[in-house]
Formats: structure tokens, sequence, C-alpha cells
């Protein structure tokens, strides 16, 4: 690997107390295997707040802000303004991850579309980009969106899940496409189908740790350093080499998120 390649992983929860332990460690192995940068996003008060603190900590790190479908029932105007707060470090590179989940529907479906739709408009007015969270709820998630895209920055579906007629309408909307983890497994025909289809200047590499490890770490806890595993699966899959492909991602998260990564 070239070590002038910087890889990104766009979304790691190293705010989950299950890195707080071994922070420096985890942080560590991910700048040895190149792992240059990592946006670790929040999904709820508590989480955002610690996203940003860890940005501030580690040069490496940046931030999302913002309150995920599962905690929609609590997002209220409190909640935005310290949003909106959090938002002005600028090291906080967009509004999420926000969306809908119609899988585990731990807030009221209403909530959730009402948490999202206002996340959204707060996102337009930061001028920030959105980190979509989309479960079971793709058209839902598509409906709302599309009434609002001519105020949307930009956005990624981060950990895709749909098939290639989904991925057409996503990126039609101009947005990205994140692949993590489960693109290694044995299982995962329609993601990598989808990998395959989307042009690679609109993917983007996440790990969504400490959850989906990819395979040979399939079962045990994710961590920044395997998005290399990622890459690798995605490349052999679009016919290219890593190091083209982390170069592309690269340049596809900084054009997202901003050149200040
Ligand atoms: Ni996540």
């Amino acid at each position: 690997m070239n070590p002038d390649i910087t890889i990104i992983d766009t979304h790691a929860h190293l705010n989950d107390p299950k890195f707080a332990a071994d922070l420096d460690n985890v942080i560590a192995r991910a700048n040895d295997a190149g792992v240059g940068r990592i946006i670790v996003p929040g999904y709820d008060m508590p989480s955002s707040r610690a996203a940003v603190e860890l940005a501030k900590r580690y040069e490496c790190i940046f931030a999302t802000v913002g309150v995920h479908p599962h905690d929609a029932r609590n997002y209220d105007d409190e909640v935005a303004d310290e949003l909106i707060k959090l938002a002005q470090c600028a090291k906080v590179v967009a509004i999420g991850e926000i969306g809908l989940d119609f899988h585990y529907d731990f807030s009221p479906r209403p909530d959730q579309r009402r948490a999202f739709e206002l996340q959204i408009d707060l996102a337009a007015n930061l001028k920030l980009p959105i980190v979509i969270h989309s479960r079971e709820s793709n058209s839902e998630v598509m409906q709302v969106l599309e009434t609002r895209m001519s105020n949307i920055v930009g956005g990624v579906f981060h950990f895709f899940s749909g098939d290639c007629d989904f991925a057409r309408r996503v990126l039609d909307a101009g947005f990205y496409i994140g692949a993590d983890g489960p693109i290694t497994y044995k299982s995962s025909e329609d993601q990598r189908k989808v990998v395959e289809m989307c042009p690679s200047d609109r993917l983007l590499v996440e790990t969504d740790c400490p959850y989906l490890s990819p395979v040979p770490y399939r079962g045990k806890r994710n961590e920044p350093a395997y998005v290399r595993y990622v890459l690798e699966e995605v490349a052999r899959v679009k016919g290219m080499t890593v190091e083209e492909l982390a170069e592309i991602t690269t340049r596809n998260a900084k054009a997202l998120f901003g050149n200040g990564l």
C-alpha cells in the first residue's frame, strides 16, 4: 500500500462504550493500517457530544452529530439547539446519523419521520451534508428526501441495503453509497451487485464499528483498521487495485464531507 494514500473510515462509532478501555490502541492500529482519517457519527445527544470531544482530542478524528431514528421520540427544540451549537466545531462534517428504521421501530414512525425531516432542514441551514440510516424503510426515506432535494447539500446512504433498482434511485438523486464489512460475507451477493453497478466516484468505505465486522473478524468487535478488508473486497468486485480504490474513495469522502478531512 502506498503510504501517501490516506484511507478514510467514514463511519466508525469510536464513541461507543466498547472502545472506552483501549481507544488509543484502536486508533494506533488504524493509523498503522493506513487509516489516517476516521469519521465518528453521533446517534443521540450523549454520543454526539462524545464524537465532538473525540474530534477535539485526536487530530485524525472528525465527527457528525445527530439523532438516530431509534431515539427520535426525544427530538425537540432543545435538542436541535444543542446540535446547532455542537456543529459550530469545525471538525463536525455532517448531520447524522439520521433516517428511518422500520426494523426495530424503537421510536413511533411519526416521530421518526418528524425528527428526520427536521434534521434534514437543520443540515440544510448549516450547509452540511447528511449521513442517512435506512433499515427496512428505503422507499419512505427516499420519499422524505425527494420532498427536500433542493435544500440538501449532499449525503450518503450509510451501510447501503437495497437492490440495484433502489441504488439507481439513490445515485440519480445525487447521494453516495456506503459499503461495509458484510460485503465480505458469502451471502451478500446483492450488496456486491450494487457495488459493481455503482460508479466508483460515488462509493465510500466504512466499518460501522464496533458492529458489522468483515471476514476474517466476523463475530468479533470491529474497528477502523479493518476497513482495509472492505476496500479489498470492493476493489476485487470492481476489478481495481486496492490503491486505486483507496485513492478514489478518499477523494469521494473529501468531496462530500469537505477538504478539511
Ligand atoms: Ni452507525
